[in-house]
């Protein structure tokens, strides 16, 4: 054999070898979480304890499809980088280990210890499922007395038993000072029910929210209930935000995340209003709730998928990834009042690189592919302009597959198109456009790019219009044109080419 074909044999295999190691395997995200093998799906019990934030998540270790579930386990420091632990929760007789939150019982309420982390989980027992029984769903505890590394399951479990309602399920707990009691938001079927405890072990019914209310296109899932503070006339007025995930009956199609903004007294959670919003118009962001233990700062962090395809997306060794976590806050624009949700600053952080352009003029079309050549397709694209062209956004890779972002002024929409974005046969409703509302009344345009191998993350408006779609293309998105009908000024363009994490 020639020594070129050796030569060429060897590169190949090398190549080959780089993107099988985990983590680097083809469309594998390079600043998202994403399980180092094996199936994911929601996050849950995201707590901040001692300067670590702990992201547990749906997790089955035995295959890439969704199956009897345990808590999987990953800690940062900082937000971004992510160090996957052992297993935290196994699923018992009791059943499969479904979402659930944790909490640090600081007033030792529990009575296991001071710095005890709880978490309070759905138990799911499959057998009484099959035998259609209606009571297979009921809520447990287990605690940590380090830090989160093991868990015992508390002996009296389930702590909330069903009374008789078959989806009754992912608790989100938190304490409540004004009472004293913790509270728990817990999804059945097709509301909020509220349940109040002194000791997490203990808990009382106190009301029901959302009959009627809200979108209704499938059951309710994944409740989250927090404060949010704003400066309103120079003084701090307090919402109440209310996060709840449906599916399906998302603002597309399959898997969405709405939310209710309120009043919260300790016992009744009641709305401003009876708008649907949404925290993210995308495709792919279901059942993402908040960090407990953070302060008055609220970050969110969703699940990068929608059950509509989730089980078949093309991955090989491991499924699915979260959002990059979100600062949420409060914003008014058109008379409304919005939760708004912009990337961490920490992600910020993963800059290595930043170009700023001004005054960038479009004559119907132009090629910026020179701003995005070295990116490697991780990067952070912000965009300013004026609010009254249409104007669409090409991203392409080197296969010339095509990732196309647009505003559209005449419906007053944002779209994106991923059908020409490389793989999308493993579904037939993957390959498509989905809208989203532009709610800004604001007359300049101002759009956040968040890019990476495999995920668009678009924060509209300074965030009050949102939409994530995960795409699956053989190379990375590093090239960009944008299209206009008419004359369009880009009156800022900033890149940040961002570091991968792994
Ligand atoms: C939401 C959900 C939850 C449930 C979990 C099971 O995606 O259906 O309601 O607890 O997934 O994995």
């Amino acid at each position: 054999m020639s020594r070129i074909f050796h030569v060429s044999l060897l590169l190949l295999l090398s190549a080959w070898c780089r993107a099988q190691k985990p983590y680097h395997e083809l469309y594998r995200p390079g600043f998202h979480f994403s399980p180092k093998e094996k199936w994911m799906n929601d996050p849950n019990g995201m707590v901040r304890y001692d300067g670590v934030y702990h992201l547990f998540f749906q997790y089955y270790p035995n295959d890439i499809v969704w199956g009897p579930m345990h808590w999987g386990h990953a800690t940062s420091k900082d937000l971004v980088h992510w160090q996957q632990q052992p297993i935290a929760l196994y699923p018992d007789s009791i059943g499969y280990i479904f979402s659930g939150s944790a909490v640090i019982d600081s007033n030792n309420t529990l009575g296991v210890g001071a710095r005890a982390m709880v978490a309070i989980f759905t138990q799911h027992d499959p057998e009484g499922e099959k035998r259609h029984t209606n009571n297979f769903q009921n809520q447990s505890l287990a605690y940590s007395l380090d830090n989160g590394t093991t868990f015992t399951k508390y002996p009296g479990n389930p702590v909330l038993k069903n009374p008789g309602i078959t989806d009754f399920r992912d608790p989100s707990v938190s304490w409540f000072p004004r009472t004293r009691r913790w509270i728990m938001t817990l999804a059945t079927k097709d509301r909020i029910s509220f349940y109040s405890s002194p000791d997490l072990k203990d808990w009382t019914k106190e009301s029901e929210f959302g009959e009627g209310i809200g979108s209704h296109g499938g059951v309710w899932e994944c409740p989250n209930l927090f404060p949010l503070v704003r400066t309103e006339h120079e003084r701090e007025k307090t919402y109440w935000i209310l996060i709840v995930s449906n599916n399906p009956g998302g603002p597309n199609f399959g898997s969405g995340t709405q939310y209710f903004i309120g009043q919260w007294d300790g016992h009744v959670f009641k709305p401003q209003d009876t708008v649907t919003r949404w925290i993210d118009y995308g495709p792919d962001d279901y059942a993402g709730v908040t960090w407990s233990n953070t302060g008055r700062r609220r970050i969110f962090l969703g699940w990068m998928s929608n059950w509509e395809y989730a089980t078949t997306v093309p991955t090989a060794t491991w499924r699915n990834a979260m959002t990059i976590p979100r600062n949420l806050f409060l914003e008014e624009t058109g008379g409304r009042l919005y939760v708004a949700s912009k990337p961490a600053p920490e992600v910020y952080k993963l800059s290595r690189h930043t170009t700023a352009l001004t005054h960038l003029t479009v004559d119907s079309t132009r090629n910026l592919t020179n701003v995005l050549q070295d990116t490697a397709g991780r990067y952070i694209l912000n965009i300013r302009g004026a609010a009254d062209e249409s104007v669409d956004f090409v991203f392409s890779s080197a296969a010339g597959e095509k990732l196309i972002f647009g505003y559209n002024p005449n419906k007053n929409q944002y779209w994106i198109d991923r059908s020409g974005a490389g793989n999308v046969n493993f579904h037939p409703g993957f390959g498509s456009t989905y809208t989203a509302p532009r709610l800004s009344d604001n007359n300049n345009l101002d759009l956040e790019f968040v890019m990476d191998r495999s995920s668009l993350e678009v924060f509209a408006d300074n965030g009050v219009t949102v939409m994530t779609a995960v795409y699956f293309s053989r190379a990375p998105m590093i090239r960009l044109r944008v299209n206009t009908t008419n004359v369009y000024v880009i009156k800022k363009l900033t890149l940040m080419k961002l570091a991968s994490i792994w």
